[in-house]
């Protein structure tokens, strides 16, 4: 230890010999940057430096958001979970929708509407496991004929009961001559809203709120159209083995879109129906449900901002009780396009829509003569 004589005398030494450097070496840095400083003009560099600095790492954080919209949107599309999303942020969207009064697009439900002719009885004393319920307008007398004379005739299959009421609205016919009609058949409901085609979902509301209110012990009941071919036995067997509740099937349309043409008979402005694909829905030619789901549905539509196309509205309603529509268990067993009459055929579906023009009298003479279908 030679030099551990002086420690002191050494530190002193050198703190005094480095501090002049070291004054010296801040000096000449803060007299560069005064120097440079006054090159530009007003905004200091540092500022400039900073703010570059800024603006780079937010550009990065946007270009970053946006990668991650469109990973995202990319993900909706093909998972077609949210086109709406997809569809305003990757297509190019045409101009903005001008504004379209949502008033005559507005429907008059939910509303304490009255029966002017009810069957109140009609489910207790049949006893039936199926309820067919046909909404037809009051000048279509011959539409019920035809009915209560083809397929509606039989009031047992395979050992059940089938009960059979048309549903009616206020319309041209007069209100005498439809009594008449109903003392003779005991099969109709009438209420007092105007029957239009706009004032379907009315009619279908109406009829779930009956079904509700009078016919909740029946297992299973089906809205059929006035102009439909309905093949009973078919739809009898295929209803021995499916679910008696929340039970919803028919012809399943899934993903639809919004008309949003105004010359479309199914127009539906944004105001009244703001997402662009409607949910699953069974198209209203002829559906089957489970008497639970009237209640259920009924109780739903108060919630649900009502929309003129009736199907598609049950279809609002379903999801918005967690519900979907079923397919069938028999495939194309409801047909929304005319399938031409063939005795085979129409023995293997359940309802479908008829050919104009076909005679209906003469369709069923020939469907039910007694030798095998096919
Ligand atoms: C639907 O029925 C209601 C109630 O009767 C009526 O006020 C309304 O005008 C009807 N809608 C149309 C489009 O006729």
């Amino acid at each position: 230890m030679e030099d551990g004589g002086k420690p002191a005398e050494r530190k002193l030494c050198c703190i005094s010999y480095r501090k002049p450097l070291v004054i010296l070496f801040f000096f000449c840095t803060f007299f560069t940057l005064y120097c440079l400083n006054l090159t530009e003009n007003s905004s200091t560099w540092t500022y400039q430096l900073w703010s570059h600095y800024l603006q780079t790492t937010s550009q990065i954080k946007q270009q970053n958001t946006t990668l991650k919209q469109l990973f995202y949107n990319l993900s909706m599309t093909t998972t077609k979970m949210a086109p709406t999303v997809a569809q305003t942020i990757l297509l190019p969207l045409p101009s903005p929708p001008k504004y379209i009064s949502p008033g005559p697009y507005l429907v008059e439900y939910p509303y304490k509407y009255n029966y002017i002719i009810n069957e109140p009885t009609g489910c207790d004393e049949l006893k039936p496991f199926l309820v067919l319920v046909v909404p037809v307008a009051p000048q279509n007398k011959e539409d019920r004929q035809i009915i209560r004379n083809t397929w509606g005739a039989k009031k047992v299959i395979l050992g059940k009961n089938v009960a059979l009421f048309f549903l009616l609205g206020l319309g041209k016919m007069g209100e005498k001559e439809i009594l008449e009609e109903s003392k003779q058949h005991k099969d109709i409901i009438q209420s007092d809203f105007v029957d239009c085609y706009k004032n379907l979902t009315i009619k279908t509301m109406v009829m779930l709120e009956w079904l509700d209110i009078y016919c909740h012990q029946a297992f299973y009941a089906m809205k059929i159209d006035s102009d439909m071919f309905l093949n009973l036995p078919k739809l009898m067997e295929m209803l021995q083995n499916t679910p008696n509740n929340n039970y919803l099937t028919g012809l399943v349309e899934r993903a639809a879109h919004v008309h949003r043409y105004q010359s479309s008979k199914w127009f539906v402005p944004f105001e009244v129906f703001g997402e662009n694909i409607y949910p699953p829905y069974v198209l209203g030619l002829g559906y089957v449900l489970s008497l639970d789901l009237p209640k259920k549905l009924v109780e739903a539509s108060r919630e649900v901002k009502a929309l003129y196309i009736e199907d598609v509205y049950l279809g609002m309603c379903m999801r918005h009780l967690g519900l979907s529509p079923r397919d069938p268990p028999i495939s194309r067993a409801f047909n929304v396009f005319p399938l031409q009459y063939n005795r085979c055929q129409y023995s293997r579906i359940i309802a479908t829509t008829l050919e104009s023009h076909t005679d209906r009298w003469q369709l069923w003479a020939d469907f039910t003569k007694p030798e095998p279908h096919c």
